[in-house]
C-alpha cells in the first residue's frame, strides 16, 4: 500500500500552510522571534531535530555506508588564506544595490528576476554595467520607498571575522563544507591507506551572509551543508559501483535546451548520458542516481524531480561541470535541493600552489621508466645554518615538492614556503636529472554531490503535507518519519494507562521512536499525531488487559488492525524496514 496522503481539498498556499503548520507543531520557525526575528536564521524544535536528522541519517545510509565514504567534521571559522587559495574571495559575491533614500539593500538580480522578468539565467550573466542599465531602462526603484539606486556593486557573501583579537587575523564563516576536506586531504589519503578511490563527506553548518533571504529555510544564512568529495584517479574506470546504477534514469535538461530558454527534460539512463558524453565523469553520474534515490526516499516522485545542466556563466568557478538537482515545489517551481559538480584537480592544485604541500599521490607504472626531468635539489651546506637540526626534514620536504611549483615562487616572490619553512634561490637548485621512474604523481579529481539539508528538510515537509476530511495529515515516507509509533491507552484508568507504559517501554526498548499520549479524547490524540506524521497508532483498550493485544491504525489510511503484544517489536521492525504492509501487521 502506499504511504500517500491525498489531499481531498486544495491548499492555497502550501508554503504559508507548510510554515504555518511548522510553527505552531514544533518543527521549525524563524529565530529570535522575541526580540523581532532576524532574517535569514532558523530554530529546528523537537520534531524538526529528530525529522532533520532523520533525513541526515538517510543521507548517511545511502551515501556514507553503501558507498563506503568517510565521513569527518572541521571547524566553521576558516583562516582568510584558504579561502583566498579556493578562489571564493574573489568569487563568492553577488550584485547588490543600495537605495539612496532609505540605504536598504536588495540583490540586483532578484529585483530584475521580480520587476523586468530578466530571467536568472540572464541577470547572472551581466556585469555591474549591464545591471545598472536594465535596471535604470525598467525604471526599477526601492521596492521599500520607491527611491533610486546607488550604482550596483559587488557583494561578498561570506561572513567575515577576525581571529583572537588581531585584526590582520582574518577569518571566515565556511560558505561550504569542502574546503575543510581539501585541505585535509594528506590525512584523509592515509586514512583511506593511500588508495583511490575514496569519499569523505562533511555534514555541518555553513555561514553565507545572504543580502535578502526572502524563502524561509530555501535560502538561510546559516544552514547545513553536506559535502560529498570523491577523489579518484581519472585514468581509472568506475567499479561494480556503479554496475548498481546503471539502469536508473536521469532526467535532465541540458545545456543546449537551456541556452534556448526551453525546459525540456530528456530522460536518459546512467548508461546513456555516459555513452552520450552528458556526464563527463562515471562518478558523477553514479551520485546523481543516488541523489535520486535519496529523494524518492524522502518522499519526492520521480516526475518531480530532474536535473539542471548549468550554463558556463552559472557554474561554480571550481567546476568544469555542473548539475543541479532540481525537486517541484508549489510556490516556488523547481527549486535545487543538490549540486553535481565535477571539481577535477581544481581544489588541491590551487591549495598546493598556495601552501606548497604535496597533495599529489603516487601510482605506479606496470614497468619502470627511464626518463628525463626536472627535480629539486636542496642544498643542504646553505639549509643548515638556517635550519640547523631540521635541516634534514627540510631537504627532504624539499626535494619532494613539485619543480615547477618551487620555480614559479621563486620568480614570483623570491622565496619558497614548504609546511611553514621559508627558504631562498640560495637553498635549491632546479635541475634535469636522468631518473627510473617507477610510476607518477598527480593530483587526484574530484566530483562532488552536495546536499543543503534544510532544502531538504523544507521538501520532505511539503511532500507529505495532505490534508484529509479538513484535517492536516503530514504523511512523511516511512525511512525518515520523526515519530514512529504513538502509545494511546484507551481511558487512563483501569490499569490502562499502566498497560501502555508497558507496551511503549517495549518498544522503546526495541529501538523504536515512541510518544505516549494519554491526553483527551483517543480521536483528538488522533489528529494530534495525524499533524506531527506519527506513522502508527497502538491504543490499549479492554480487551488488551484480557487478550493481551492492541489495534494498530495507519496515519495515512486510518485503516486498523489488531495485533498480539507480544509480536509487535518483531512486526514493526519489518513494517519499518519496508519488508511488510500494513494489512500485514494484524496476527
Ligand atoms: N560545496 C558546494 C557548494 O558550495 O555549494
Amino acid at each position: 500500500m502506499s504511504d500517500e496522503v491525498k489531499c481531498d481539498k486544495p491548499v492555497c498556499d502550501k508554503f504559508v500552510a507548510v510554515n504555518e503548520l511548522a510553527r505552531r507543531r514544533g518543527f521549525y520557525w524563524n529565530s529570535y522571534e522575541i526580540y523581532g526575528g532576524a532574517g535569514g536564521f532558523v530554530t529546528y524544535g523537537p520534531l524538526g531535530t529528530r525529522l532533520k536528522q532523520n533525513i541526515e541519517n538517510k543521507l548517511r545510509e545511502l551515501f556514507v555506508k553503501q558507498t563506503g565514504v568517510m565521513e569527518m567534521e572541521s571547524s566553521v571559522i576558516t583562516p582568510g588564506k584558504v579561502f583566498e587559495a579556493s578562489g571564493h574571495v574573489d568569487h563568492f559575491k553577488e550584485p547588490m544595490v543600495e537605495c539612496v533614500k532609505c540605504n536598504k539593500r536588495f540583490r540586483a538580480d532578484h529585483l530584475l528576476e521580480e520587476y523586468a522578468n530578466i530571467s536568472s539565467v540572464q541577470a547572472e550573466k551581466m556585469t555591474l554595467d549591464e545591471v545598472q542599465a536594465a535596471l535604470e531602462t525598467n525604471n526599477i526603484t526601492c521596492p521599500d520607498c520607491g527611491g533610486g539606486f546607488r550604482p550596483p556593486q559587488q557583494f561578498l557573501t561570506m561572513f567575515e571575522t577576525t581571529i583572537g583579537p588581531y585584526s590582520g587575523a582574518t577569518g571566515y564563516g565556511r560558505p561550504e563544507a569542502a574546503q575543510g576536506i581539501f585541505v585535509e586531504f594528506n590525512r584523509l589519503y592515509s586514512a583511506a591507506r593511500e588508495k583511490l578511490p575514496f569519499g569523505v563527506i562533511q555534514i555541518g553548518r555553513a555561514l553565507r551572509n545572504e543580502i535578502s533571504p526572502r524563502q524561509g529555510l530555501l535560502r538561510l544564512r546559516e544552514f547545513t551543508i553536506c559535502d560529498l568529495e570523491f577523489f579518484f584517479d581519472p585514468e581509472e574506470p568506475c567499479c561494480h559501483l556503479l554496475k548498481e546504477v546503471e539502469h536508473e534514469t536521469l532526467p535532465i535538461v541540458l545545456c543546449e535546451k537551456r541556452e534556448r530558454c526551453c525546459e525540456d527534460i530528456t530522460i536518459f539512463t546512467v548508461r546513456e548520458a555516459l555513452d552520450k558524453k552528458i556526464v563527463r565523469s562515471e562518478w558523477q553520474a553514479f551520485f546523481m542516481a543516488m541523489a535520486k534515490r535519496l529523494l524518492t526516499e524522502i518522499g519526492v516522485p520521480a516526475e518531480k524531480q530532474r536535473f539542471i545542466e548549468k550554463l558556463p556563466w552559472e557554474k561554480a568557478h571550481y567546476a568544469t561541470q555542473s548539475f543541479d538537482q532540481e525537486v517541484y515545489l508549489e510556490r516556488y517551481g523547481w527549486t535545487e535541493v543538490s549540486g553535481h559538480a565535477f571539481r577535477t584537480d581544481f581544489d588541491l592544485g590551487c591549495h598546493m600552489k598556495a601552501c606548497g604541500a604535496d597533495m599529489r599521490v603516487f601510482k605506479e607504472y606496470p614497468n619502470p621508466v627511464e626518463t628525463e626531468r626536472l627535480v629539486v635539489k636542496p642544498n643542504l651546506a646553505k639549509l643548515g645554518p638556517v635550519f640547523k637540526k631540521e635541516t634534514g626534514k627540510v631537504g627532504e620536504l624539499l626535494s619532494k615538492a613539485d619543480p615547477e611549483v618551487v620555480e614559479v615562487a621563486l620568480k614570483k616572490d623570491g622565496f619558497y614556503v614548504v609546511e611553514g619553512y621559508k627558504v631562498f634561490s640560495e637553498h635549491v637548485q632546479i635541475v634535469s636529472q636522468k631518473v627510473v621512474e617507477r610510476g607518477k604523481r598527480f593530483i587526484p579529481y574530484v566530483v562532488e554531490p552536495s546536499f543543503g539539508s534544510d532544502r531538504l528538510f523544507y521538501v520532505a515537509l511539503e511532500y507529505a503535507y495532505g490534508i484529509k476530511d479538513d484535517r492536516v495529515v503530514m504523511s512523511f515516507s516511512r525511512s525518515i518519519v520523526p515519530v514512529q509509533v504513538g502509545v494511546y491507552p484507551l481511558m487512563s484508568k483501569d490499569g490502562l494507562a499502566e498497560k501502555a507504559q508497558e507496551v511503549q517501554r517495549q518498544l522503546v526498548q526495541a529501538g523504536f521512536m515512541v510518544e505516549y499520549d494519554e491526553a483527551g479524547s483517543i480521536g483528538r490524540r488522533y489528529a494530534r499525531a495525524d499533524e506531527a506524521g506519527i506513522q502508527l497508532g497502538i491504543t490499549i483498550d479492554y480487551e488488551s488487559l484480557k487478550e493481551d493485544t492492541v489495534t494498530i491504525r495507519d496515519r495515512d489510511s486510518w485503516c486498523q488492525v489488531r495485533s498480539q503484544i507480544k509480536t509487535l517489536p518483531e512486526l514493526l521492525q519489518k513494517y519499518f524496514q519496508r519488508k511488510i504492509n500494513f494489512e500485514d501487521l494484524g496476527t
